[in-house]
């Protein structure tokens, strides 16, 4: 593996997000909006925004158009994130949260209808990279309209091919087809893991002989979090859990992202299993204490790193999940 592997973030169905502020949410009622702001959003850009934050270049290639696109190409460029696109005829998809407190209300557009020949040049992009063996591609999030399904499973099929390291973090149908090609590291939460091989996961036996399963039919690292109560990395030489401090949450959306991102940073410094997850936690957790969609700084990511805590997690009595 080369020592600083390249990085690239794919998301197909970026997002204009919207964040408005509320005292409260009813039905039926005027709710007036306090404060609101817009960020760049989607999973894959913001994996691609926070790594490269924490110093790290990550390299993010989606689609762009419509005026959503041009705010959203003003935004990456401002935060100086490096990205490629391929230009969409349709209007990049705009999300819609509404936070109330401990209520959260999160509204996505499906996303733009993607043509063949927009989708074709996308996969030529993807497919142009120079990957060299040990270079990390990470996917992320939903797929637009026009898109099929299984589109990740081709797409992790290539890159192992040429040796690249790949990450998937998806839901639904999109993550349990792309499972079929075994990506290397996966990011779900628990809500998504239980969905995906039909199970409820309730004890810790259970989400143990799943997490073996998946260890066992080719997927190297398992990263399974699981919102305030903290996160798993799970693989054939570890099972440990990252615990992290109690914080005023602001705003949740986009935390896994980062935590992926404070993971791949780790993992890309050759850094210990145990330090990965610490610093995933980390990175998740100081989003948390931004509103919206915003980025937390390094520093922020550091100061956090301080008090999380990574112990083994292979004794029942340490994972506070169930
Ligand atoms: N309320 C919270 N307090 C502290 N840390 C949190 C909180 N919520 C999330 N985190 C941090 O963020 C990480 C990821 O959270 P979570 O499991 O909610 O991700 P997710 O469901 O993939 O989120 P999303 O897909 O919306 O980005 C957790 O492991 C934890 O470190
Ligand atoms: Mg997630």
């Amino acid at each position: 593996m080369s020592s600083h592997p390249a990085v690239y973030s794919l998301s197909f169905n970026s997002s204009v997000d919207n964040t408005f502020y509320l005292s409260s949410i009813r039905f039926d009622d005027i709710n007036r909006i306090e404060k609101s702001r817009v960020d760049a959003g989607g999973k894959g850009l913001n994996v691609a925004r926070m790594l490269n934050i924490l110093g790290y270049p990550c390299e993010a290639l989606t689609f762009l158009g419509g005026p959503n696109g041009k705010i959203l190409k003003k935004l990456l460029e401002e935060e100086k994130v490096p990205f490629r696109y391929v230009p969409i005829k349709e209007n990049t998809r705009s999300i819609f949260n509404f936070i109330a407190g401990k209520e959260v209300l999160r509204i996505n557009e499906k996303g733009p209808l993607i043509s063949k020949k927009e989708k074709d040049a996308f996969l030529n992009l993807i497919y142009s990279l120079k990957i060299s063996k040990g270079d990390i591609v990470s996917i992320s999030g939903s797929i637009p309209p026009g898109v099929e399904k299984d589109i990740y499973r081709e797409i992790i099929k290539k890159v192992k091919t040429k040796g690249g390291i790949v990450v998937l973090d998806a839901d639904g149908d999109v993550l349990e087809e792309g499972i079929k090609e075994k990506p290397h590291i996966i990011k779900p939460n628990l809500w998504e893991l239980s969905r995906t091989v039909r199970r409820r996961i309730s004890s810790f036996r259970t989400l143990k002989n799943i997490l073996e399963y998946l260890v066992s039919h080719g997927m190297s690292n398992i990263l399974l979090t699981n919102g305030e109560k903290g996160a798993v990395l799970f693989s054939s030489t570890h099972f440990l859990y990252g615990r992290p401090p109690s914080v005023k949450v602001l705003s949740t959306i986009g935390c896994g992202d980062t935590f992926l991102a404070g993971f791949l940073y780790g993992y890309c410094k050759n850094k210990p299993q145990e330090e990965c997850l610490r610093l995933a936690v980390a990175a998740g957790t100081a989003k948390v204490l931004k509103e919206g969609t915003s980025m937390p700084e390094r520093r922020d990511v550091m100061e956090i790193l301080k008090k999380v805590k990574v112990v083994n997690a292979s004794e029942r009595t340490i994972l506070p999940f169930f």
